[in-house]
């Protein structure tokens, strides 16, 4: 079997790991051959590839980003039909005989479209938004938040120095996962999900408290926060998957913050792509490996349509389908654990 491995949508750490795991195991299991789509669906319709061997995975286990470039093309954006043939005639062209596409919400419901059109196809989710369903967790989550943490923790201490709060705005889109954990890691004295409407006189309390106490606070905001009643957007236009640009979230809490604390000193630091970066986290690079073995079992078993997925502690193929139907967003009963308290 010829199988043609793409990333899709927004990178994160893991994806090199998963794409190393599926060409080792592909490869001494099962004796596919592979070769990599550059730049996700692009790659796919321009019929981009370049050759994935033992010798060039290998080194990648600890990789940040995708060697294989990932692009937030969309091959169904002139419709189902257009974009299944044009996807057919490229497989068709290469001798490429599956896709093992790895990506978010945007990758995978075209994954779905295409399964669900006879095209042999099978899954593996990453976000470091951890916002799929069908999956307990996906890879790069863990790491961003590490690194999330190891700045607010630097932020904390320069912020005590100079009785200051500390605001951290941190990506997530329309999921407060990165926020949440990140809040609770670093000890955050307030922590602003988009799951949660924003009470900002109860922030400006909170911040008074902290600082007559003579601690300095610290504040990590998703950037799907709705500070002002909805989610800040830039002025950017929509991507080919129809998402809105998030971004100012943090900017407008520190302009209410300041009107509401005479005299508050205040910095805000907007993390955004820097949390998306780097070395994937021990235990990103052991999920993303298990996604990489079980996509290839599902190959090598004609289990298509599939992705992989963690329940619990084990790792099983589920409907590709299911990954999409809903945004897991932060449940109540996750919120409400730590609600109240004044940390
Ligand atoms: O979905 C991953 C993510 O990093 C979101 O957290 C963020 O809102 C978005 O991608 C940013 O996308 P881009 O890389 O296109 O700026």
């Amino acid at each position: 079997m010829r199988v043609g491995i793409l990333t899709g949508g927004g990178d994160c750490p893991g994806l090199n790991a998963v794409i190393r795991a599926a060409v080792l195991a592909g490869t001494q299991r099962h004796s596919f051959e592979f070769v990599g789509f550059l730049d996700g669906w692009r790659g796919v319709l321009d019929a981009d590839v370049v050759p994935l061997d033992e010798a060039r995975v290998r080194p990648l286990l600890g990789i940040g980003g995708t060697v294989l470039g990932s692009s937030r093309t969309n091959p169904m954006k002139d419709g189902l039909e257009a974009g299944v043939a044009a996807v057919r005639a490229s497989l068709e062209r290469l001798g490429v005989d599956a896709i093992l596409a790895i990506g978010g919400e945007d990758t995978l419901g075209v994954a779905t479209a295409l399964h669900e059109a006879g095209v042999p196809v099978v899954g593996a989710p990453k976000t470091i938004d951890n916002d799929l369903s069908a999956t307990d967790a996906t890879f790069g989550f863990d790491t961003a938040v590490q690194t999330a943490v190891e700045a607010c923790d630097r932020l904390a201490s320069t912020g005590a120095s100079h009785h200051r709060a500390m605001l951290v705005e941190v990506m997530g889109r329309h999921a407060g996962w990165i926020a949440l954990h990140t809040g609770m890691a670093a000890g955050a004295h307030v922590t602003l999900l988009p799951e949660e409407p924003v009470d900002l006189d109860a922030v400006a309390e909170t911040v008074r408290t902290v600082l007559a106490r003579g601690d300095a606070p610290l504040i990590v905001l998703s950037e799907g926060a709705p500070v002002l009643g909805e989610h800040a957007v830039k002025d950017a236009p929509t991507d080919a998957f129809g998402h809105v640009q998030l971004g100012g979230a943090g900017e407008l809490l520190d302009r209410e913050l300041q009107a509401r604390v005479p005299g508050l000193s205040t910095r805000l630091t907007v993390l955004g792509h820097l949390v998306r970066g780097g070395s994937p986290s021990a235990a990103d690079r052991v999920l993303a490996t298990r996604f990489g073995l079980s996509a290839i079992t599902a190959l090598a078993e004609g289990d298509l349509g599939t992705m992989a997925a963690l329940r619990g502690t084990d790792v099983v193929q589920v409907p590709l389908g299911d990954a999409t139907k809903v945004l897991r967003t932060v449940p109540a009963q996750r919120i409400a654990e730590s609600a109240g308290l004044s940390w």
